[in-house]
């Protein structure tokens, strides 16, 4: 019994003892009829109080897992009548090493089943603007020709030839088939990465606020996150330098293009000197680049990729069509040197053998048959239009109360309320007036910040969702930061 409660622990010390008695008892470790030591000779070996070893006991006693009687001790009961022979789910399900999403997502994502409210924070394409009817032509409405069989641990090597074409005519990255991974959507190549090539205690540095910061995925994996500060040019190159003295950062996580959620593009020049500094320090820089095809604005075409420009094999860029095509179909992928995409092949083929092989074949259809450029050629002008019609209803409806980015890609508005409220207020008085959004607290910027997304909803319900908004706004009360986030 070398056990012993932690005393700096969140979970109170009896709880402790009697959450690892129980494991004795459903284990097997302490029989039924086993004595149990009396209460001061416990409390002895485990260094507590006797109370502290006699509110575990009451526990135990009140689940019916042990018995007393005065004068003769304590014992682990004979039967398990009326005791859950069941495993004790809560301890599972609060003791893995995944952690939950935050509060505000879990919030937002159950409020998001309701199908009466306007969804203004869920980031994918309306159903409409799904090219299903061009699949279903491209596919000739059959499925017999699709191979159902494990693919290769890669990905399909003609979607990877397709890939490749693809990421040279439309973002300027040469790179061979053999240096792609196709991954279940971008967020696994995250995923991948944060667990294969890093360890826990290492550090990472991100743009502040960041999609990367509202991702578990990390923190589950151990990393220590760190913000580089941004302007209107994206984030400061020259941070990198004493946040890397500081904390020996040991990647960087980027969304340059149409950053989620501040909509900001990395200048040029700024790209050239983070690619220069990260050389100079040796550290690989991670490019999401999920939003990069959606530029609206003819005269605001974003820069080349960082990976475009990398001369020295440093990033490790990553993609998806969920953004351009469909969310649902989950695909994505990592570009990367060939070592980097062996070791996360490897690592893909033990999680999952692969992303569905359906999806992978619809994905070379969209992108060898000319499906993807047809789509953003519809794609873009709806995104505009979108766009345009939230930013007027802000003017309308918010005028007074906020100020906001005019986007020149992809699908968010990030929005500033000149009265900040805390997040979770704000987030609870727009689900009653009928409306969701994405308080900035989830991407980890101060109060007062939110993410208004016009991909999903009708442009009508955009207006609705904008007047419900600031309905709410209006009777919500000024920042009370939650003591618990
Ligand atoms: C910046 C960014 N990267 C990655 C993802 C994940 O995309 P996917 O659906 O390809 O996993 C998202 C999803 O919203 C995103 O906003």
């Amino acid at each position: 019994m070398d056990w012993k409660p932690d005393k700096h622990a969140e979970m109170p010390v009896y709880k402790q003892i009697a959450a690892h008695l129980e494991h004795e008892i459903v284990s097997g470790a302490l029989p039924p009829g086993a004595p149990l030591p009396p209460e001061r000779t416990l409390a002895r070996q485990y260094g507590v109080n006797r109370g502290t070893v006699s509110a575990a006991y009451e526990e135990l006693r009140a689940a019916g897992l042990i018995q007393s009687l005065q004068g003769s001790g304590t014992w682990v009961s004979r039967h398990l009548w009326g005791v859950q022979k069941v495993p004790n789910w809560h301890q599972y399900t609060t003791g893995g090493a995944f952690l939950p999403a935050l509060p505000l997502v879990r919030r937002i994502r159950e409020a998001g089943w309701n199908p009466a409210i306007i969804n203004l924070a869920k980031a994918e394409l309306a159903t409409e603007m799904i090219p299903t009817l061009e699949f279903e032509r491209l596919t000739g409405g059959k499925m017999e020709a699709i191979d159902l069989g494990y693919v290769h641990p890669k990905g399909e090597p003609q979607l990877r030839e397709a890939v490749s074409a693809h990421l040279r005519t439309h973002y300027g990255i040469a790179v061979s088939s053999e240096e792609i991974l196709i991954t279940s959507g971008a967020q696994q190549a995250l995923h991948l990465i944060s667990l294969c090539l890093l360890a826990p205690g290492d550090a990472i540095a991100m743009e502040g606020p960041s999609y990367t910061y509202s991702l578990p995925l990390f923190a589950s994996a151990g990393l220590r996150l760190y913000q580089l500060s941004m302007d209107a040019d994206g984030v400061i190159p020259d941070e990198m330098w004493t946040l890397y003295k500081k904390h020996r950062i040991r990647m960087v996580f980027l969304n340059p293009t149409f950053h989620n959620p501040t909509g900001t593009v990395l200048s040029e020049a700024r790209r050239r000197q983070l690619l220069t500094v990260c050389r100079e320090l040796r550290i690989p820089v991670v490019e999401d680049d999920a939003y990069g095809a959606l530029a609206l604005d003819e005269d605001k075409r974003p820069p080349l990729p960082l990976k475009a420009l990398d001369s020295g094999d440093s990033v490790l860029y990553v993609g998806s069509l969920s953004k351009t095509i469909a969310s649902g179909l989950r695909i994505g992928w990592l570009v990367g040197p060939r070592a980097v995409i062996e070791r996360l092949a490897d690592a893909k083929q033990q999680m999952d053998y692969g992303t569905s092989s359906v999806s992978q074949q619809l994905a070379r259809l969209a992108l060898e048959g000319g499906l993807w450029e047809r789509q953003m050629e519809r794609l873009r002008p709806f995104l505009t239009a979108q766009r345009d019609r939230m930013l007027a209803a802000l003017d309308t409806h918010l005028r007074q109360e906020a100020s906001w980015n005019v986007p020149a890609g992809s699908c968010h508005i990030w929005c500033r309320l000149n009265t900040p409220i805390d997040g979770l207020d704000l987030l609870e008085a727009a689900i009653q007036a009928g409306v969701l959004m994405t308080p900035g607290e989830v991407f980890g910027a101060e109060p007062g910040w939110m993410r208004l997304t016009y991909s999903w909803e009708s442009s009508e319900a955009l207006e609705e969702g904008i007047r419900r908004l600031a309905e709410a706004i209006k009777k919500a009360a000024p920042v009370r930061l939650s003591p618990c986030r």
